[in-house]
């Protein structure tokens, strides 16, 4: 029996996003918005994670999974009991009332619907009954206000989405954002308790982005202002989200210089454009693993995950 049932939510233009961050953090392609896993993923890292059961019983008879409660003895103060709705097998409402009231009966402590401090969820996927406790904590969404932002900065989910594409469920690589405009991505990955410095070359962005830092309690010093040619430090990944000339001019071989800064600082980029670099990105050294594309309305970026030297 599998420990953990992740669930799965996304748009259809997130799709390959989603994809592509699934199969860094699980290693394997994604084929279903359910996924059963033995690793135990701090889901909240994910913006496509809506929740997490973390499973006590599978069955495919539902009497014995209320049979195992009561050998259990589960006692719980404040519990409630939901029923996981799912696109796989549809339960009508009825029955999935009743099947949480069956649930519910045998655990021992006091039910609290307004304000559980524990979540109990029994859910029908295919022929089998699936109950555990049930995690969904959504704690990014705080950040989605900063005190400093600009029109061309990464969205919250976006940077979220890019930092587990750069470590996967790696927590101790080192990252480096060498771009970080007013600090998304750098602020996302210390919300996650990662290890990242942030540089950017403009005076006042840096600024900002350090005044965003320790608005949200984080020392300001992981950002500094520098030139990414100036570089030395190695990273484990680097993620760069490169300007495009789009509202100030950034010429296409600027654009190049910047990529070709990286191979200072790492063997693996996570690079956004605004146009396909593979080329590019090939001449320098770099090998594509993955790539696909955000769009939003007019707007098209390229997120390739490359790497180089000996993968
Ligand atoms: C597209 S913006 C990054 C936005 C950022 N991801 C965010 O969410 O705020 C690109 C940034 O690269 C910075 N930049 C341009 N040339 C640079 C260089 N040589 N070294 C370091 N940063 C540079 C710019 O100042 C700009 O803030």
């Amino acid at each position: 029996m599998k420990k953990y049932l992740y669930i799965y939510n996304y748009s259809p233009n997130e799709k390959e996003l989603c994809e592509m961050e699934f199969k860094q953090i699980f290693d394997e392609n994604m084929k279903s918005k359910y996924y059963f896993s033995n690793l135990n993923f701090p889901y909240q890292r994910s913006v496509f994670i809506k929740g997490r059961l973390d499973i006590i019983n599978i069955s495919h008879q539902f009497k014995n999974i209320v049979e195992d409660i009561k050998q259990k003895k589960l006692c719980y103060y404040h519990f409630k009991v939901i029923y996981l709705k799912n696109e796989i097998t549809h339960v009508d409402y009825q029955e999935s009332l009743q099947r949480c009231k069956d649930i519910a009966f045998p655990i021992d402590g006091s039910v609290n619907m307004q304000n559980p401090q524990t979540v109990f969820a029994i859910t029908k996927i295919k022929d089998q009954w699936i109950f555990g406790i049930y995690h969904d904590e959504m704690t990014w969404s705080l950040r989605y206000h900063k005190p400093h932002s600009y029109s061309h900065s990464l969205n919250v989910r976006d940077a979220r989405t890019l930092v587990n594409i750069a470590v996967g469920n790696n927590e101790n690589m080192t990252i480096v954002d060498p771009c970080c405009g007013i600090g998304t991505v750098v602020l996302e990955a210390l919300s996650m308790g990662l290890n990242i410095r942030g540089y950017d070359i403009n005076r006042d962005v840096s600024y900002q982005a350090r005044l965003n830092l320790e608005h949200f309690g984080y020392d300001p010093l992981f950002i500094e202002r520098k030139d990414i040619h100036h570089l030395k430090q190695h990273f484990d990944v680097a993620i760069m989200d490169i300007p495009y000339g789009v509202y100030s001019p950034f010429t296409y071989k600027q654009q190049v210089s910047l990529i070709e800064a990286t191979t200072n600082i790492t063997h693996r980029l996570v690079l956004v454009t605004h146009i396909c670099m593979n080329e590019e990105l090939e001449r320098i050294g770099y090998q594509i693993i993955d790539q696909c594309q955000i769009i939003k309305g007019q707007f098209k970026r390229y997120i390739t995950l490359c790497e180089r030297g000996n993968i």
